[in-house]
């Protein structure tokens, strides 16, 4: 494989991860599914350790999708609960590390003592400059995409835009995350080769790094592979090889 450019950035500055197989690594142990959602928790406090330490920007999880809703009943209630309790116990660290936290994705199908704990992280953690933290719950890059199709359309009704002016960038500012860079590198654990409707918009130059490892079973080696197959890449952008490895720096041809 060819040198990427000496001054492609090493490290992405934002990394988008679908924490899967969570269900399979509790099977594996016959143990029922919230099992492995509970191991799958831990994984995510490793992660994010992971993150700090590696001066990582922005970092992008995938909890629950909104096609997850259609999960049994049961399973769905643990996960609630599950969550809550994590947001009761991990935001006040996370706001002492510097983490800014957010949340994306159709907050209103959540219980209120959910939501309520939601604007409270945010609120709590919304002046931090260490890393950007954003949970994706209840979302769906399709959702996402239709919402900010809406947003443009109630403002070309109340007569502030005009369709013409209605462009790639019109839309890329209306999407989640509108503020961060792309995600440079998207990882999915649990094997599966699929986006499995996350960030679509998002994710158009994203590096994809698929991996066996199931979500619960994460450690930093896995990581630290990702992190390396992602400094060994060219990353064209639709230009050609030649014209990469002139450009002073590639994250200036990013769109
Ligand atoms: C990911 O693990 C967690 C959620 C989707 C909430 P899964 O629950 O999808 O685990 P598998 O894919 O069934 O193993
Ligand atoms: C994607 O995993 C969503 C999350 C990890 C939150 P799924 O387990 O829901 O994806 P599919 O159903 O295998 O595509
Ligand atoms: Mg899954």
């Amino acid at each position: 494989m060819s040198a990427p450019p000496a001054t492609a950035p090493r490290t992405p500055r934002h990394v988008a991860i679908i924490m899967d197989g969570n269900g399979r690594w509790a099977a594996r142990r016959r143990r029922p599914r919230m099992i492995g959602h509970r191991a799958g928790a831990r994984a995510v406090n490793l992660c994010i350790d992971f993150c700090l330490e590696r001066g990582i920007g922005a970092l992008t999880l995938f909890a629950f999708s909104s096609e997850n809703w259609g999960r049994p009943a049961d399973e769905v209630g643990a996960l609630m609960k599950l969550f809550l309790n994590a947001l009761d116990r991990e935001v006040v660290e996370l706001h002492r590390r510097g983490v800014r936290v957010r949340f994306i994705g159709d907050r209103s199908r959540f219980d209120a003592g959910i939501i309520a704990r939601m604007d409270a992280a945010e609120g709590l953690t919304s002046g931090n400059t260490g890393l950007a933290l954003s949970i994706a719950a209840s979302y769906g890059g399709r959702q996402d995409i239709a919402t900010a199709a809406r947003a443009l359309a109630v403002e070309v009704a109340a007569g502030r835009l005009r369709p013409e002016d209605i462009d790639e960038a019109a839309l890329a500012g209306r999407v989640a995350l509108a503020d961060l860079p792309p995600p440079d590198l998207f990882i999915r654990t649990g094997g599966d080769l699929r986006i499995s409707n996350f960030l679509l918009w998002q994710l158009a130059y994203t590096e994809l790094w698929f991996t066996e490892t199931l979500w619960p079973d994460l450690d930093a080696g896995v990581l630290q592979q990702a992190l390396d197959d992602f400094a060994s890449r060219e990353r064209r952008f639709g230009l050609t090889g030649e014209q990469v490895a002139s450009a002073s720096a590639t994250d200036t041809m990013a769109p």
